[in-house]
């Protein structure tokens, strides 16, 4: 089961269990469910049931606000249309992080410049980010060097529609909307990802199997578990990046 499938499951049984006994016993009583006591109870549960399978600690917090907010906030009376509107919204700018763990968060520009030094000098150099996001790392790239090529590849919708308008007078920036496991990686001299830790093992098979000898996969803060960098370079900016570098 994926893990956002799990969480949910994880939700989903603190409400049955509470509701399975607070329903007959009210029901039993004539009285109404004390909505406000049945959601904290629930929190309770799901809080518990987190801690017992080893969730993290803000998987927990999360677990224990859950049903208490979504009842309180279902007391304000808002259209439930504006709900539906801001999930469509989260899942065209965040689809990465439902579909494989990776959030959306932008590279700074001195990561860009620090990743500038890292770049083949010669004519044609074909540069490549995964998970591209708004272009902000291949965008002031693209402009620096004219005589290079940079494609970018992103799942998220609006974001890639984003970076895509963001790129529109880069005639040598392309930002192709799609998975990044499907972009074939031959024809790359460097191909730079900003991802989480999640996805790093199974990149690297495919960085693996498909690089060309003598290019470079440029890691940002997250390194390949168990495979040592070539080069670790640091930022040196206020966040502490860190790039890993692995020469095929
Ligand atoms: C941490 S952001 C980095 C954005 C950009 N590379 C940068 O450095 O500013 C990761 C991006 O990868 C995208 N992403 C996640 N999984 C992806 C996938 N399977 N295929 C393409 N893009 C993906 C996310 O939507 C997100 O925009």
């Amino acid at each position: 089961m994926s893990p956002p499938l799990r969480q949910l499951a994880l939700q989903f049984a603190a409400l049955i269990a509470v509701l399975s006994l607070a329903w007959p016993y009210y029901g039993m009583r004539g009285e109404p469910l004390p909505w406000g006591g049945v959601v904290i109870a629930i929190g309770a549960v799901a809080a518990l049931l987190a801690t017992l399978s080893r969730q993290p600690w803000w998987w927990r917090l999360m677990h224990g606000i859950f049903a208490p907010l979504a009842w309180l906030v279902a007391q304000l009376d808002i259209d439930p249309g504006w709900f539906l509107a801001a999930a469509i919204l989260l899942l065209l700018v965040y689809r990465g992080a439902l579909s494989g763990q990776v959030p959306l968060y932008l590279s700074n520009r001195q990561t860009a410049d620090t990743l500038d030094q890292l770049l083949p000098s010669h004519e044609g150099a074909c540069i490549a980010d995964l998970g591209a996001g708004l272009g902000s790392v291949l965008r002031p790239l693209a402009l620096a060097h004219p005589d290079a090529k940079f494609v970018g590849i992103e799942n998220a919708p609006l974001t890639w529609l984003g970076g895509r308008f963001l790129s529109l007078a880069l005639p040598n920036c392309e930002l192709r909307w799609g998975s990044l496991w499907q972009m074939p990686l031959q024809d790359f001299d460097v191909v730079y990802a900003f991802l989480s830790p999640v996805p790093m093992a199974d990149l690297w098979r495919k960085v693996e199997a498909e690089m060309k000898p003598g290019s470079l996969f440029v890691s940002n803060s997250f390194p390949v578990p168990g495979i040592e960098p070539t080069e670790v370079v640091e930022v040196g900016d206020g966040r502490g990046t860190r790039l890993y570098c692995y020469r095929r």
